[in-house]
């Protein structure tokens, strides 16, 4: 029986105990999401992280810019955050409007406050296996695979993408888990012949239902980070008329051979702002010296 890998009530669990810790400790972390211009999906994601933060209990301030914003204005904000002591973790949204440099705003962010996990300085401390702020998405798939996956050692692992965000930082929690780790992108050759040897399949391109049913091993663990909205002329499944969401697997037929597999929607996708105010809470601990020594 194939395990579907149900997110949304595995992130509860992970902010129900969050949330009793936080009020164990008496404490209120704050947050700081900058969101710049007008992207339609990014003001979505604003305003969910600002409201399961707020109901967390977090001190939480969305900071919303013109498009126009130029990017000295942008990194002026950050810093005024980086020096604010009320707040304790920021993340700045992306992408940015063209014209703003992410990584120069990215790298002003105070490294101590950055829950993105997304500065130069955390990004080489995961590398380098040190403590550090880890990304929100690849650390829920980290934590899907820890509940989900098994004994991960010596396992083949394959990531399909390279991005900053996702691709390059999921593929070092895995090797971290003592995977062997193939980290494939759009240049692979024969993509389908690396996926079909991979025990434990991380897809994260961005390409609806790329990943085919006939590519998954036999008893793998599949998770999928992609969400893609497909306009279907299907009106039964059309759902708000805004088309559907679906990843980047092709959901039915992996199911089918997978012995684990993440859905879209309700998989990657909750453990992301789950893990955001895991952040928060752990840069919180850290700068208010409230971890053991
Ligand atoms: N845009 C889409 N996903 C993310 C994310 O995890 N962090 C940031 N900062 N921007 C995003």
């Amino acid at each position: 029986m194939t395990t579907i890998i149900d997110g949304k009530a595995f992130a509860a669990g992970l902010t129900t105990r969050l949330a009793a810790a936080i009020n164990d400790a008496g404490v209120v972390p704050g947050l700081a999401v900058v969101l710049v211009g007008d992207d339609p999906a990014s003001k979505v994601y604003v305003a969910n992280k600002e409201r399961t933060a707020k109901a967390l209990g977090f001190h939480s301030l969305a900071h919303r810019l013109p498009a126009s914003a130029s990017e000295a204005e942008v990194v002026a904000l950050v810093r005024a955050l980086n020096a604010d002591d009320a707040i304790d973790g920021i993340l700045v949204q992306l992408p940015l409007p063209k014209g703003i440099d992410a990584r120069r705003v990215i790298d002003a962010i105070d490294p101590a406050k950055d829950v993105d996990g997304l500065t130069a300085v955390n990004a080489g401390r995961l590398v380098l296996g040190e403590k550090s702020l880890v990304p929100c998405t690849p650390l829920g798939c980290s934590l899907l695979l820890d509940a989900f996956a098994g004994d991960m050692r010596g396992a083949a692992a394959v990531v399909i993408g390279r991005s900053n965000l996702v691709g390059k930082p999921v593929a070092q929690l895995l090797l971290q888990r003592d995977c062997t780790v193939t980290l494939a992108h759009s240049r692979t050759r024969d993509l389908p012949a690396v996926v079909r040897g991979a025990d434990i399949v991380i897809a994260a391109v961005g390409r609806a239902e790329m990943v085919q049913g006939d590519w998954i091993k036999p008893g793998a663990v599949v998770i999928d980070v992609g969400i893609n909205r497909i306009v279907t002329s299907a009106p039964e499944k059309a759902g708000d008329g805004k088309g559907r969401l679906v990843g980047d697997v092709a959901f039915a037929a992996a199911a089918a051979v997978a012995r684990a597999i993440t859905p879209v929607p309700g998989g990657v996708g909750p453990m992301t702002i789950a893990c955001l105010l895991q952040n928060t809470w752990q840069a919180c601990r850290a700068r208010r010296g409230l971890d053991p020594a």
